[in-house]
């Protein structure tokens, strides 16, 4: 096994390893004073760990520039993709742009705080199992993850309504300049696969997405009608198609880790405080991404 220090290291490298880990969280909803109290209590363990937030940090954009420069400040480097969460536009929040000018927005914020974003170069890991190429992506949902594929989108979510699962994305999340979410999807997953297929594909891939990349992990769902709203099918193959050598996602609120074709998918999330008090945070609070110990 190799050699890393357990305590916090100042340098990049102890007795000639490579130390620093990339660590992933997500859905920290930091507008919720309980995780308030996780949020502070994040911190590396060598100087040049990385974090990846896999999306929901807050609601309200001074909550998640608030979050994301608390951690930029510790962390050698924060990589973002953004959640639903971060999208919505409610009221008490002093931003009041809607749908892409939103995104966009908190782009330019988070990016004056150092975080890497969607919309930037991907940044090369260089630590222990590296290089590694992380991509932070923002494709958003469509509702193809439908539980019955020979249903509409618009039939699938009358069926939704009438169980009563409505995700407050209908009421909050505006996809302005679209048409529809689906529409805005479209064009990220565009966009995005644009951008893998330029990357060195000797480098392999760390994908860290709001939203699973498969349904596969939605297929735990308490209550599957809930899919629809947590990723596309037009990302389904990317793990295979782009060389990938992790996915890091949030947004189920189920943290575990996941085996499909081969790719190790880390569901990253703390959650509501009802959720990680009820499962206790029994994977700790970060998820170590790289180094991977399973894999020695
Ligand atoms: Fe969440
Ligand atoms: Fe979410």
């Amino acid at each position: 096994m190799p050699e890393y220090n357990s305590s916090r290291n100042a340098g990049g490298e102890s007795h000639g390893k490579r130390t620093g880990k990339l660590l992933a969280v997500s859905d920290l909803h930091a507008g919720i004073s309980d995780n308030q109290a996780i949020v502070a209590g994040i911190h590396p363990q060598f100087d040049d760990d990385w974090l990846l937030v896999a999306g929901d940090v807050g609601e309200i954009s001074t909550d998640i520039e608030r979050t994301l420069k608390l951690l930029a400040n510790r962390f050698a480097k924060v990589v973002w993709a953004p959640g639903n969460h971060e999208l919505w536009t409610v009221p008490k929040d002093p931003v009041q742009l809607r749908g892409e000018p939103r995104y966009r927005y908190l782009v330019e914020r988070l990016r004056s705080l150092g975080v890497v974003t969607p919309e930037d170069p991907y940044p090369v890991w260089e630590g222990p199992d590296g290089p590694l190429t992380i991509a932070p992506l923002f494709v958003h949902y469509d509702y193809s993850f439908r539980t019955d594929p020979t249903l509409t989108k618009e039939e699938s979510l009358a069926r939704a309504n009438d169980a009563g699962i409505v995700c407050t994305d209908e009421y909050m999340l505006d996809p302005t300049p679209y048409s529809s979410m689906d529409d805005w999807c479209r064009a990220r997953v565009a966009y995005t696969e644009k951008r893998l297929a330029e990357v060195d594909p000797g480098v392999p891939l760390v994908l860290v997405n709001h939203y699973p990349l498969v349904p596969d992990p939605t297929h735990v769902l308490h209550y599957p009608e809930f899919a629809q709203w947590c990723g596309t099918q037009l990302t389904g193959d990317w793990h295979r198609r782009f060389s990938t050598a992790a996915v890091v996602y949030g947004h189920l609120h189920i943290p575990r880790t996941t085996w499909y074709d081969g790719v190790r998918f880390e569901e990253v999330s703390i959650g509501y405080p009802r959720e990680w008090r009820a499962r206790g945070l029994v994977r700790g609070t970060l998820r170590e991404i790289f180094p991977d110990w399973e894999q020695r």
